[in-house]
């Protein structure tokens, strides 16, 4: 069978490499990929946005399956446009990918079908917001703008200043458009994170093995928010017993009270988690695909055939399905442009990424690269994120490290503390 994957990063190279494996796949195309899927299969220059002419990719090359990576084509009803064709894809329909499309619905949504997570407020308006903050007065408050905003939508106002400040930005500078013109501002839940994706098919849903995800960009947590640093799986600090709980807290109400208020969901669901230090787990926010960098770490662990799987969620037969995994821990170390998250360079030339690849146990997956002249680029803010996989937390940090230090780019940034925690 030939398929499609929509979207162009590391995600993407990972859910294409675990593709491949399948009996069942004959030819991969991405749209539209980079440096890394183009070893895979053929990269197609459309945009994750178009989709007429993504349509017409899938019969001009006869694919029967397409496979959507990130969140902006989900929320823009990708699904419904594909399905109105008679077309296999897997990934929520529009209503229903406003889990993550709108925090503001997520948050009624969790409300009503009693998942735990901290309490809140909406705001469509600067004063009525201002008032609120200055009412509760206890710092810090999150504040997060409703629709998607490239990961840089939510602050941590840890005083009364930051709160306007990000105010502000939302309703007066309407510095994410439409998206922060409505703003839910919610108290700060204390403990550390950890990432439950599961696949559904509306009736069933099945939990992959937890993650961790570094969100800052320096070590030791410091410094602003990136797309995600490095991951690891599994993460321990989502113990068996936890992740009982959020099966039976989190996962399974939010697919029956889907299923009550007459919403579909089909896909991936992604539950950020904040696990306090009594062992209770809140949300902190619903995704409605595959997370990044954690698919990277996730999916090297998974047994099961993935096409399998995506059919299984798309004919809603899940529940004849058992999905396995296998015991190795894997460690992701993004290799980032120096500057990310804020400006940064591009066009660095990229050395010793083969090399990293001899080493056992360590492969390489791109995210933020291109060719250019015949050599591998540099294409993005997070551009390489590199894989050791190990029989245990320690073995593979020490085996990811090894890779990561064969490679080099001008002013490349890294973080070197990525799994310690779990060690
Ligand atoms: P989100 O996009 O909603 O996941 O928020 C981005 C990051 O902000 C999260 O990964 C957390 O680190 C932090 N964050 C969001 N909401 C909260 C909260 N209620 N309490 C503490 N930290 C939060
Ligand atoms: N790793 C965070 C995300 O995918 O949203």
């Amino acid at each position: 069978m030939n398929i499609l994957i929509i979207g162009s990063g590391g995600r993407e190279h990972s859910l294409g490499i675990a593709l491949k494996k399948s009996k069942n796949c004959d030819a991969l195309f991405f749209a539209p990929g980079n440096t890394g899927t183009a070893t895979l299969g053929q990269n197609l220059a459309i945009s994750e946005t178009d989709f007429n002419a993504l349509i017409a990719a899938v019969k001009t090359h006869h694919i029967e399956l397409t496979v959507v990576g990130p969140e902006g084509p989900l929320v823009n009803g990708i699904v419904d446009h594909f399905e109105s064709q008679n077309l296999a894809i897997m990934g929520p329909h529009k209503i229903s990918a406003q889990l993550e499309g709108s925090k503001a619905w997520a948050k009624d949504k969790m409300k009503r079908y009693n998942i735990p997570t901290a309490a809140y407020a909406t705001f469509i308006e600067f004063n009525t917001a201002k008032n609120y903050i200055e009412s509760r007065n206890v710092y810090p408050i999150v504040i997060k703008a409703d629709g998607l905003a490239a990961g840089k939508g939510v602050t941590v106002a840890t005083n009364h200043s930051m709160a306007l400040t990000a105010l502000t930005d939302c309703f007066l500078d309407q510095k994410f458009s439409q998206a922060g013109l409505q703003v839910v501002i919610e108290d700060f839940l204390v403990g550390e994170e950890a990432s439950i994706l599961a696949f559904t098919d509306g009736e069933t849903i099945i939990a992959m093995p937890p993650a961790q995800d570094h969100k800052a960009v320096f070590d030791g947590d410091k410094g602003p928010n990136t797309g995600g640093m490095g991951a690891y799986c599994p993460a321990p600090i989502a113990t068996p017993t936890i992740q009982e709980q959020v099966m039976q807290k989190v996962l399974q109400p939010l697919i029956s009270g889907f299923k009550k208020d007459g919403i579909l969901y089909k896909g991936i669901v992604y539950a950020g988690l904040m696990i306090a230090p009594n062992g209770q787990a809140s949300v902190v926010e619903f995704n409605a695909r595959f997370g990044d960098p954690e698919t990277e770490v996730i999916l090297p662990k998974l047994k099961t055939d993935l096409i399998d799987i995506f059919f299984a969620i798309i004919n809603g037969t899940l529940d004849q399905l058992t999905i396995e995994w296998d015991t190795t821990t894997v460690v992701g170390v993004i290799m980032a442009s120096g500057g990310y998250p804020g400006d940064f360079e591009k066009e660095k030339e990229i050395s010793g990424i083969e090399a990293a690849e001899e080493i056992k146990n360590v492969s390489v997956i791109h995210a933020g690269t291109k060719e250019k002249n015949n050599k591998i680029v540099t294409n993005g803010g997070r551009v390489l994120c590199v894989l050791g996989q190990g029989d245990s937390i320690q073995s593979a940090i020490k085996i990811a490290y090894t890779g990561v230090e064969k490679i080099s780019f001008e002013n490349q940034h890294y973080r070197t503390d990525i799994g310690k925690k779990a060690v």
